[in-house]
């Protein structure tokens, strides 16, 4: 079959992006898997083939999650036009710009992948979650202090620049243990460095932020690893600066690949999981007030819109030998793209699968942060800080509405998915 509409969500069509979901529909309904050209990979939108995929590391490799073009590949045409200035020529050629581009977690296949989760696993265990708690609060009551300043001054807030960005960003910044230093810069290097992904076509100025915040982030970090090194100081950071695998040293590559895994992967995912679920209250009223007197329901409520609105829409596998895919013989070599948010709301596996129920028993078996072996490590974290900030936001304010002026305008990628401003209306309590 052709790969039909969903061309328009690897293009990059706003609409699309915004509501992917009538695709994803048509994709499920229709037999075998489709190839998209445009991509390079088939499109796998079924639960039960996604989930499996992930499951099935013997068979499908994870060394090129984010697609068939690889960030060279997709950088090439700003990188040419930004050799003709000599202070970019000199960097795109310096070693800085190979630095961290090592196989690593999300792009590791085992036996590498196993013995670095095993070193950073511990960092995100359960109780180490529960003690960062309070941080999650107090961070999260600052910034809420803000935003109830906003809307008494003004009215109005917008609850991804006053609320959803920095809480992550401060939280990930406190566990490296780099907390007081500059969060905008980090934000900015997150959001520059992440830029390749789910999207091939970008400007050169895109380029060139992506090639200046590298080399920053780079730089920032080695002089990080080398101060923990001689100097631990009990943070992630310091983990990761004096870790051991099977008793030999992480190179630096590695460790900055991990670094950055750890500052991109947690951000942009979790301040978009928190405006997804800001966005839901303040459209059904009704579902804002039933958690509001039901706060068990919070849990529920944050499964669901991991559920619903997966803030990785879809990461990629390349087969290692011939496969069969729901029917389909594809050749070994090829890429696939596994469709989480797809595979979401595919009704076999959730009944009712576009409404959203705090109640649902399965909630927890979305595919939103994978399965196996590169399931999230970061899960844990992302969950606690959604939850404590609905908690929190519904104590603080009411009648939480969409501001009349609010336009929905999500950030410019097929696989990151999420909302780029979020403008609210509500009454400080
Ligand atoms: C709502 C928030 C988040 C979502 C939706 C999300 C989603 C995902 C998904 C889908 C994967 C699996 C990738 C694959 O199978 O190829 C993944 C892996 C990963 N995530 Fe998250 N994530 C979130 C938050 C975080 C946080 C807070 C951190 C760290 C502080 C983090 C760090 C990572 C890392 C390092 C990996 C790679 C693990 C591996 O491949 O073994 N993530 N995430």
């Amino acid at each position: 079959m052709s790969a039909g509409n969903i061309d328009q969500l690897i293009n990059r069509e706003q609409s699309a992006i915004a509501c992917p979901y009538p695709i994803f529909s048509e994709l499920r309904a229709s037999e075998g898997i489709p190839f998209s050209a445009d991509l390079g990979a088939w499109i796998v939108s079924r639960y039960d083939d996604v989930r499996a995929i992930l499951r099935d590391t013997e068979r499908f490799s994870s060394l090129s999650p984010t697609g068939p073009a690889q960030s060279g590949e997709v950088l090439m045409a700003g990188i040419m036009e930004l050799m003709k200035d000599p202070e970019m020529a000199s960097l795109i050629g310096s070693r800085t710009m190979t630095r961290g581009r090592v196989a690593v977690l999300l792009n590791a296949d085992p036996p590498d992948h196993r013995r670095q989760r095993k070193l950073v696993n511990p960092a995100f265990r359960p109780d180490r979650i529960r003690a960062m708690e309070p941080a999650v609060v107090e961070v999260t009551s600052r910034l809420l202090g803000d935003v109830v300043d906003d809307l008494r001054a003004n009215g109005v807030t917008d609850i991804v620049e006053r609320f959803a960005v920095g809480l992550p960003m401060t939280i990930i910044a406190m566990a490296l243990g780099v907390a007081d230093d500059d969060l905008a810069t980090f934000k900015r290097w997150s959001d520059d460095i992440v830029m390749p992904v789910g999207n091939h076509s970008p400007s050169v100025e895109q380029v060139r932020g992506f090639l200046l915040s590298t080399k920053e982030f780079t730089e920032y970090f080695l002089a990080q690893i080398a101060a923990r090194t001689s100097n631990p100081t009990g943070d992630l950071l310091s983990d990761i600066a004096n870790a051991r695998i099977d008793g030999e040293e992480l190179t630096d590559d590695e460790q900055l690949g991990m670094l950055q895994q750890f500052l991109v992967a947690g951000n942009e995912t979790t301040t978009n999981l928190i405006a997804n679920i800001v966005r839901r209250l303040a459209e059904e009223p009704d579902l804002q007030e039933r958690v509001r007197a039901n706060p068990e329901m919070v849990d529920g409520l944050v499964e669901e819109m991991l559920r619903l609105e997966a803030p990785v829409g879809g990461l990629f596998r390349r087969a290692k030998v011939d496969v069969d895919v729901a029917g389909t013989r594809v050749p070994a070599g090829d890429h696939l793209w596994l469709l989480f948010a797809s595979a979401n709301r595919d009704e076999c596996k959730f009944a009712s699968a576009d409404a959203v129920d705090p109640m649902r028993p399965n909630a927890k078996d979305h595919l939103a942060f994978g399965n196996g072996e590169h399931f999230c490590p970061g899960a844990g974290l992302a969950r606690a800080e959604a939850r404590i900030a609905t908690e929190m936001l519904l104590a603080a304010v009411k009648d939480i509405r969409l501001a009349p002026d609010n336009e929905f305008r999500y950030g410019d990628s097929f696989v990151l998915r999420g909302l780029t401003s979020l403008r609210i209306v509500a009454k400080p309590a």
